[in-house]
């Protein structure tokens, strides 16, 4: 196969609404040459490889990892698909990253996760909310010092943007936010506040267009004595519309940082008071409200390439990722039994 030497040559199987962020961040990335891609639509995958000039196109994921034999393979289809994909990707010795939600239950995420351990493959879900650069903006106060110890934070994500038209599949399935966000959120709990080792989750359905539940809200114990409330909706009705904004509070023994709709990161204390913008960049590609996110893409696919290089673990590792979903279906546990549950 032709390609420039040094660089890395991807594939990538699933070319539908998502996977344009993915294509788009690859072809800022001067050390990744996409090689191929694949969908099981062809048409998809010949008007995908027409607008990036990506040469060959396959339907079929095992053909084009055989032909290829890739450095990497990016996984960027809907859930059924994500464990056949990851195992063929250990089967193939092609380290791989898969999108999330990386499994519908624990048994597959664990097989995934043992398979590309037993082929020494390394795998990363492509969970991209830590890599927002909001988020990265308050890790790096907490890092500063600036709440001191903490013991109490919030995490939010309250909208009413219409995200069925881009994703029908969302309204059809019997586990909704949770599943879609709310695993996006319980990581970030675990990025800023540390593992969490209990959990109790309430839910429901306000829209009852959809099948499976609009709103979440989840009370987390940290290892550490914080203590977390995570809040999801796609049921709220507000102005000016917050999607797709991550709120948050955090307070600690010193001081309290708040992000505030508008990418605002407010710093209070006794006597103190710091205001920064911690907005993303508008890349090239990028469009407002997705900015944000669309940026997070380029940066956890940045992430990858190095850790690739360096023969690093990414930050979400499917390893680590076996902890964000024990709290994503732990969650679920809570809301149907009525009961905490304890993290394994
Ligand atoms: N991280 C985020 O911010 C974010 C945002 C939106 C969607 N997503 C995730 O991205 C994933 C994809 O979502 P989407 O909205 O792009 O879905 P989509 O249905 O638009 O695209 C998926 C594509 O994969 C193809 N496909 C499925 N199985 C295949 C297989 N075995 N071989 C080849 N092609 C196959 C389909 O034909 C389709 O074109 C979902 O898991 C979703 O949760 C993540």
């Amino acid at each position: 196969m032709t390609s420039n030497p040094g660089r890395l040559r991807g594939t990538l199987i699933g070319c539908g609404f998502f996977a344009e962020n993915h294509l788009n961040a690859w072809r800022m990335i001067e050390e990744v040459e996409l090689v191929a891609v694949c969908d099981r639509d062809r048409a998809k995958a010949e008007a995908a490889a027409r607008r990036f000039g990506i040469p060959r196109v396959y339907e079929d994921a095992e053909a084009m990892l055989v032909e290829e034999r890739p450095d990497f393979v990016d996984i960027a289809t809907t859930l059924p698909s994500h464990r056949p994909l990851v195992e063929l990707a250990a089967r193939q010795r092609v380290a791989a990253i898969c999108q999330k939600p990386f499994a519908a239950g624990l048994e597959d995420a664990r097989a995934m996760v043992r398979a590309c351990a037993a082929a020494g493959v390394p795998l990363m879900v492509h969970e991209n909310f830590r890599w927002q650069q909001p988020l990265l903006a308050v890790r790096a106060a907490l890092d500063e010092g600036w709440a001191g110890t903490p013991f109490f934070g919030r995490v939010m994500f309250r909208h009413g943007f219409d995200i069925i038209t881009n994703q029908p599949y969302l309204a059809l399935d019997e586990r909704y936010i949770i599943m879609d966000v709310g695993l996006h959120l319980l990581d970030v709990a675990r990025f800023l506040f540390g593992e969490a080792n209990r959990l109790y989750c309430r839910t429901a359905r306000i829209d009852q267009r959809l099948r499976g539940e609009d709103t979440a809200t989840m009370l987390l114990d940290h290892a550490n004595g914080m203590t977390s409330v995570i809040e999801l909706s796609t049921a709220t009705r507000t102005d000016p519309e917050p999607f797709p904004e991550t709120l948050l509070r955090i307070e600690g023994t010193e001081g309290t940082i708040e992000l505030l709709q508008g990418y605002r990161l407010v710093l209070t204390g006794p006597g103190r008071r710091e205001e920064r913008s911690v907005d993303a960049p508008l890349l090239p590609w990028a469009e407002r409200p997705w900015h944000v996110v669309q940026d997070s893409v380029l940066a956890i696919q940045r992430h990858w390439v190095d850790c690739l290089r360096e023969g690093r673990e990414p930050a979400t590792s499917g390893a680590d990722n076996l902890r964000t979903l024990e709290l994503t279906f732990g969650a679920y546990d809570s809301a149907e039994s009525g009961q905490a549950v304890t993290m394994p």
